[in-house]
């Protein structure tokens, strides 16, 4: 049986994240997508948060379940019997994420498949997400819509907060 990992930040979860889930769930018979505990100091969101948007929008998958993770992502793997790492690509963030899947690989094994995003989404990342959102652009054509929601309401927030 194959076990894969999705990791990632996920601040927020965008569409092309969740087609990067979605095709891993085919590929694979079980996805945990590990949400790094990390908090930035740009952070929009907590993460467990993070994790609570990311079961809404991965409800339909029956394979998939979503779960913090501290640490490095090879013990992670390690202590969960995973043998897959997921990861979405765009041309941007080749360079980047071979050198962590080699790092990875060379750590203790582990293997990670770099799955090309979808043309759709391959300008959409979290930052640029966040970035828009906070300076009042409408972002509800890159996130499913009880996201785009939240975010709403935490810029709105942040707003008053400033
Ligand atoms: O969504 P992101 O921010 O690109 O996710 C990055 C993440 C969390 C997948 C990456 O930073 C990671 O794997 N962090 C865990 C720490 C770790 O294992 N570092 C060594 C990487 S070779």
């Amino acid at each position: 049986m194959t076990r894969a990992v999705c990791p990632g930040s996920f601040d927020p979860v965008t569409h092309g994240h969740l087609d990067i889930i979605g095709r891993t769930a085919r590929l694979a018979d079980e996805v945990v997508v590990a949400v790094g505990d990390n908090v930035a100091k740009n952070a929009l969101f907590t993460p467990p948060e993070r994790v609570a948007m990311l079961q809404t929008a991965c409800a339909e998958l029956p394979n998939v379940s979503v779960t913090l993770f501290s640490g490095l992502l090879v013990q992670f793997c390690a202590a969960q019997g995973i043998g897959l790492i997921s990861k979405g690509v765009r041309a941007a963030d080749f360079a980047y994420e071979l050198q962590m899947a080699q790092m990875n690989r060379r750590l203790t094994g582990v293997d990670t498949v770099l799955l090309p995003t979808d043309p759709r989404w391959a300008f959409v990342s979290s930052s640029l997400v966040r970035e828009v959102a906070m300076l009042g652009g409408d972002v509800s054509e890159f996130v499913p819509p009880a996201v785009a929601e939240q975010i709403s309401a935490r810029v709105g927030a942040r707003l008053v907060e400033d």
